[in-house]
């Protein structure tokens, strides 16, 4: 069994996504052009964010919002300790300081009810904050409304760190066009994944279009016009026609991953009402798109189950085994054990179980058998 199976997938799809790609060989306009802006108009339309930019990952998405909205030396960016390391690398690039705010236990998300005092607590210290990312864990949506209305009371931009949630929902609303700015990720095992790297950013502000447009290609507005410091930071085309082609399946996809979800809670519900495991919560009002399907293991030690499972076969993967503020390149910060009290408890309880459009019943049912076995005994 595979924890994500990228090879069901492609033979699904494969005359459709062949096509594509020798569409593109064949017109030899590999960089940026048609496919790019193509995805672009379909991926505006499909979350509702008025513009939409290709790049080359959603970590230099990351980068090039960031850098749009003037992040860097002297300022602050608070975002959730409990995330990919990504989230914290664009900040700290930059020259800018990263700074935390815990997660709500059942989302794993930033928690909105913490984030005022944070901000008032780092300007007590003379800091100057510039904004906020937010991460939509797992598929499911942060509390962007709440996140929002904090954040414009204080001035501060918010990006949404979509690189995740592609296809979720929130309050009738669409993942990528639920804040100022909005970064997806392509990689390949995302919900919606390239057959490489590639990203997007979404924005409902023209003039930061204009300028990330711009930042994509060293800055340039035209004819070597370097307006701003950029990156090469360009979605291909090559990327951009696999998408299109797998664009087109992905509201099937994204059902298949509902069922999926729903075909796990049904199995494992037994073993969560035994206080075993703590099952995903997804908020009312949210549709998760379930990049990943996460559960606590709250009696046993976390790694010792993962071990188990993978002698019976079961892969898994641990999303994310240290909170953010531990890791090697924030250590000069001096965080403190037990001041991400949530977020520490995610790091030792999560496990991520095998979570695809193409997993099959039989499939789903042995995750669940081996889990019994491992656990119940
Ligand atoms: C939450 C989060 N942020 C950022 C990234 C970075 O995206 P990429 O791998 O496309 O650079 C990822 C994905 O890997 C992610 O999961």
């Amino acid at each position: 069994m595979n924890f994500i199976d990228l090879k069901r997938q492609y033979e699904a799809y494969r005359e459709e996504i062949d096509q594509a790609v020798l569409g593109v060989m064949a017109s030899t306009r590999f960089i940026l052009g048609r496919e790019v802006e193509a995805l672009e108009r379909e991926l505006s339309s499909f979350t509702g964010a008025p513009f939409a930019v290709g790049v080359s990952s959603g970590t230099d998405g990351l980068l090039l919002s960031l850098m749009a909205l003037g992040a860097g030396k002297d300022t602050v960016v608070v975002t959730t300790p409990f995330s990919f390391f990504a989230t914290v690398e664009a900040i700290m690039l930059l020259g800018a300081e990263p700074a935390f705010c815990d997660i709500e236990r059942e989302s794993f998300n930033l928690d909105p009810h913490l984030l005022e005092d944070r901000i008032n607590e780092l300007e007590g210290l003379g800091k100057k904050v510039s904004g906020v990312i937010a991460v939509s864990l797992y598929g499911q949506c942060a509390d962007m409304d709440a996140i929002n209305r904090i954040s414009k009371k204080r001035g501060l931009f918010v990006i949404e760190d979509a690189c995740q949630s592609l296809g979720a929902s929130y309050k009738g609303r669409m993942s990528g066009n639920l804040s100022l700015l909005s970064v997806t990720s392509f990689f390949p095992s995302k919900p919606l994944g390239c057959f490489g790297d590639g990203g997007m950013v979404f924005s409902q502000d023209e003039g930061l279009f204009e300028k990330i447009k711009a930042m994509r290609v060293h800055g340039d507005t035209g004819r070597y016009n370097h307006r701003y410091l950029g990156l090469n930071a360009r979605l291909d085309a090559i990327q951009a026609a696999v998408l299109r082609a797998k664009l087109r399946h992905f509201e099937k996809e994204i059902a298949l991953r509902q069922e999926a979800a729903d075909r796990y809670m049904d199995l494992l519900s037994p073993l969560e009402r035994k206080g075993m495991i703590g099952l995903p919560h997804i908020k009312k009002g949210c549709r998760s798109i379930f990049a990943q399907f996460t559960i606590r293991i709250l009696e046993k030690d976390r790694d010792q189950v993962a071990m188990a499972l993978s002698e019976l076969g079961i892969p898994t993967a641990i999303h994310y085994p240290r909170p953010l503020p531990f890791l090697e390149p924030l250590k000069r910060y001096g965080f403190r054990r037990g001041e991400f009290p949530v977020a520490e408890e995610a790091a030792r309880q999560v496990l991520s179980l095998p979570m695809h459009a193409f997993i099959e019943e039989r499939e789903q049912e042995e995750v669940a058998r081996a889990l019994f076995k491992v656990l119940d005994r």
